[in-house]
């Protein structure tokens, strides 16, 4: 179920620094142990420098040692359920098989569930490092 990995997206999304866009995104994942892992946009007024709520909720399980990703939630304020960016998309291609679920949602609770592969078709892997030394 993915419903304590949304509500985690949400309660986490309130922490977001954007003063820059004003747009507010949590994001969860829960580990393949089970453990749920949450992070938010943090923007920096050097706007490369930002960071996305993916970004911070991976990192954060990889901080405690975790490496494998079973689900994920993200949540941000618009209308309809905004996918992940496409820097995201390979930061999750990393940690998860393709069809781990990530559901996006809104909070008014229109929620998209698509899977890691869907979000990234073609993406380059481990095997493209093998084959090309
Ligand atoms: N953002 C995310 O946190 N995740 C995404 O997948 C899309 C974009 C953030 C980055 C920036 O702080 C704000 O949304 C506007 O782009």
């Amino acid at each position: 179920m993915s419903d304590d990995l949304i509500e985690a997206a949400r309660k986490v999304r309130e922490n977001a620094h954007a003063p820059y866009s004003n747009y507010f995104v949590g994001a969860a994942i829960r580990s393949d142990g089970g453990t749920i892992y949450v992070g938010c946009n943090v923007e920096n007024v050097a706007y490369p420098e930002g960071t996305c709520a993916e970004a911070g909720a991976i990192a954060a399980m990889c901080a405690a040692g975790d490496r494998t990703i079973q689900e994920v939630a993200v949540i941000a304020g618009s209308d309809a359920p905004v996918p992940p960016c496409g820097g995201c998309r390979q930061k999750l291609a990393e940690f998860a098989n393709g069809d781990v679920k990530v559901t996006l949602a809104t909070l008014t609770g229109v929620t998209k569930t698509t899977t890691v592969a869907d979000l990234l078709p073609g993406a380059f892997g481990r095997g493209h490092l093998d084959s090309g030394s």
